[in-house]
């Protein structure tokens, strides 16, 4: 399948997949082209400043009130339940989530691991896994809690939507904000990957400061979809994640009907392949906030209530320098897991579709085997670092781990004592 896209990041896009669908001069004329029904999609407040407004119109076969009454759909492993209970700060790492053994589509295979605030108060953050083994069919999902960053591992993700199609492969993300209805397909099979549900303002690019105008993930790299529609009738489902639960109702069509839209409230794409990675060309590290893809900022300025970070391959230069991430303690809490290969800060344990979670000051860093090699490494040489994609949800509040996360059989109970090998090198007489 070729598929056709747009490129740039929060930009005013028009499409259609008819000529003459999209109304000119006018968003909701007496009668819109082709018999369709125009609708708005508000994904900020009508009031937001203008650079910070998104909204799109779509031009749709039938409205999207067109389905039956909704009915709550039992707990299932997806969810906001993040508990008051006590949070161990301890450093905490899981294998891979297992493949499932039934038939598990995208929306069944989601798996919440941790999270913080909710969707009530509108900040916060839920980190979800999924693995799933078959196409979604008849069934369509949209999320009125928060928007969906979906980070594939393995297998591609086509993924349908309301405003064109979206095909994902590993080492890139899709981004679909909020209430944006969709069903995904799996042209591999079997399928991995993370979900990052952002509770609070919506993504976006970070600001440059001194870097400039070019550099870390560029705008014209992110793709939204062309319009494309469906046109099909049956007994389907529409299910919502609203306010922290699922709901779902009949549906007697696709609701992925729209022939044209315009707008910037849309669903893109990214291949973290093309982060322009910085890094010093002297000394020491940089804070790894040059590894910021995207933000969502807080009411606090400079504080993400969550932030997407890459570790991409990248060149390590730095002359008389521990080149390994330093050991550290933050107030920030980071969530991680790995795409593709290996991750430098550790020498095993950490493997692709794996996981990490280390809380806000809880100590971290290289592994012993690391500590070691990395201690008598010769830095006149540059060190390249080519098969790597390891990523960090970082959110500026504890991430309060689920009790299926906790209780999990795929956790690492013996995770910490990776730092238990670092020997005690200290001499008072040796400088
Ligand atoms: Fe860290």
């Amino acid at each position: 399948m070729t598929l056709a896209y747009q490129s740039g990041f929060g930009n005013e896009f028009a499409t259609e997949a008819l000529p003459g669908a999209l109304p000119v001069g006018r968003n909701s004329p007496q009668r819109c082209p082709y018999g369709l029904y125009a609708e708005q999609l508000s994904g900020t407040a009508f009031t937001a400043p203008r650079h910070q407004n998104h909204r799109s119109w779509l031009y749709r076969i039938r409205p999207s009130a067109m389905h039956g009454a909704f009915e709550l759909l039992p707990e299932g492993a997806f969810h906001n339940v993040f508990g008051d209970g006590p949070v161990s700060p301890e450093q905490m790492r899981w294998n891979p989530l297992p493949a499932p053994t039934a038939p598990t589509d995208f929306l069944d295979g989601l798996y919440t691991m941790a999270g913080n605030g909710g969707p009530g108060a509108g900040v916060g953050v839920g980190i979800h896994l999924y693995a799933a083994n078959r196409s979604m069919q008849g069934r369509y999902f949209y999320d009125a809690d928060g928007e969906l960053l979906i980070v594939p591992q393995q297998g591609r993700l086509v993924i349908r939507t309301e405003f064109g199609v979206l095909e994902v492969e590993p080492q890139e993300i899709a981004l679909i904000p909020r209430g944006i209805r969709f069903a995904v397909d799996l042209p591999d099979g079997e399928a991995r990957g993370y979900v990052c549900e952002n509770l609070g303002a919506g993504l976006r690019l970070p600001d440059l400061g001194p870097i400039g105008s070019n550099g870390l993930a560029n705008p014209r790299d992110f793709l939204a979809p062309v319009a494309a529609w469906e046109d099909v009738e049956g007994d389907f489902e529409l299910v919502a994640k609203f306010d922290g639960r699922l709901w779902r109702a009949a549906i007697g069509h696709s609701p992925l009907d729209v022939v044209a839209w315009h707008g910037n409230h849309v669903p893109c794409k990214y291949d973290l392949r093309r982060f322009n990675t910085i890094g010093s060309i002297s000394y020491d590290h940089p804070d790894p906030s040059i590894f910021l893809v995207l933000t969502s900022p807080s009411d606090t300025p400079g504080v993400g209530n969550m932030d997407f970070v890459i570790f991409p391959p990248r060149i390590l230069a730095m002359e008389d320098t521990f080149r390994p991430p330093w050991f550290h303690r933050n107030v920030a809490s980071e969530f991680m897991g790995l795409v593709h290969g290996a991750y430098d800060a550790k020498a095993d344990g950490f493997v692709p579709g794996g996981a990490s979670l280390h809380n806000s000051f809880t100590g971290h860093g290289p592994d012993a085997e690391t500590f070691e090699k990395a201690s008598a490494a010769d830095t006149s040489k540059p060190h390249y670092i080519r098969d790597t994609m390891a990523f960090m949800f970082e959110s500026r509040a504890v991430l309060r781990p689920t009790a299926q996360a906790v209780a999990a059989a795929h956790r690492q109970r013996q995770y910490v004592a990776c730092w238990h090998g670092l020997k005690k090198h200290f001499n008072q007489d040796k400088r």
